[in-house]
């Protein structure tokens, strides 16, 4: 990753004439990111799934940079999910493959960029191998502050929401004391705060059960490009759409915006 710049880029700021002041563009803070159509752009293109997944993991860090420098402070991206452990074993190996690296070669790069690295999802059915990467790359870049990206690797909201049931319940507490902040910490992405905007590429319009807990009141937008081709230009367009939807939290529009 070349830079990583937490200034709202300026391309973002509508034309202005005379001594108006820019209108104010809303970045959201945490932007969720459903990578989706790696295995159609691979076909489009005339190559293996293995390598539409390849292709896909080699665009996190663009998107990541271009996320940055528009000034989104955090990222949550889908990357493996806990059904699609029945995908074909060779893709999944290939999938496997490609987390080897994120966690291991792939770490120092992000790191030195001040990006603070998350594993969000079940560990222990990963590789051995990728969970010590994992903590080590976690403990690593704990301290980092510019950025912060987590990957939902074998990861699934239901499961998610079941398994924080499951401690609630083995640490025995009290029903009554049981709330959202509760529940909320005993998620996979404790401590994380929930994403403004959930993005899909690939063009289809579902949640996939991502997320179903914290995307409660977020922004969905759905991208028709394949993941793949998902670049500057469409991020632009993401947060373009997102400052220009009013969140109300299921207020009246004057009491939050
Ligand atoms: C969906 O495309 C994508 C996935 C299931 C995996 C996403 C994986 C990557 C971007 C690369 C791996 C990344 C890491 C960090 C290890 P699809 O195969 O469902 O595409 P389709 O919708 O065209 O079928």
């Amino acid at each position: 990753m070349s830079s990583v710049n937490s200034e709202v880029d300026s391309t973002l700021r509508p034309s202005m004439s005379g001594n108006e002041s820019p209108p104010e563009i809303r970045v959201p803070h945490h932007v969720a990111i459903i990578m989706d159509g790696n295995a159609r752009w691979a076909e489009k293109n005339g190559l293996t799934v293995s390598q539409g997944h390849r292709a896909g993991y080699d665009n996190i860090e663009p998107v990541t940079r271009a996320l940055a420098k528009r000034g989104v402070k955090e990222a949550t991206l889908f990357a493996f999910s806990t059904e699609n452990w029945d995908r074909p074993s060779e893709e999944v190996e290939a999938i496997m493959e490609l987390a080897k690296e994120a966690v291991g070669a792939g770490v120092k790069r992000f790191h030195t960029q001040g990006v603070k690295l998350r594993h969000v999802g079940y560990e222990k059915r990963l590789p051995a191998e990728i969970i010590a990467n994992i903590k080590k790359a976690e403990e690593l870049t704990s301290e980092n502050n510019r950025f912060a990206l987590n990957f939902a690797f074998d990861y699934g909201g239901r499961h998610e929401i079941v398994n924080a049931i499951r401690q609630i319940v083995s640490e025995g507490v009290c029903p009554d004391e049981i709330d959202e902040g509760l529940v909320a910490g005993h998620l996979f992405t404790s401590g994380i705060p929930d994403p403004d905007m959930i993005i899909r590429t690939g063009g289809e319009y579902r949640i996939s059960n991502f997320m179903i807990w914290q995307s409660a009141y977020s922004e969905f937008y759905s991208s028709p490009q394949m993941w793949p081709d998902f670049g500057e230009h469409e991020v632009d367009e993401a947060i373009r759409a997102y400052s220009h939807r009013q969140r109300r939290f299921g207020r009246r529009p004057d009491s939050r915006s």
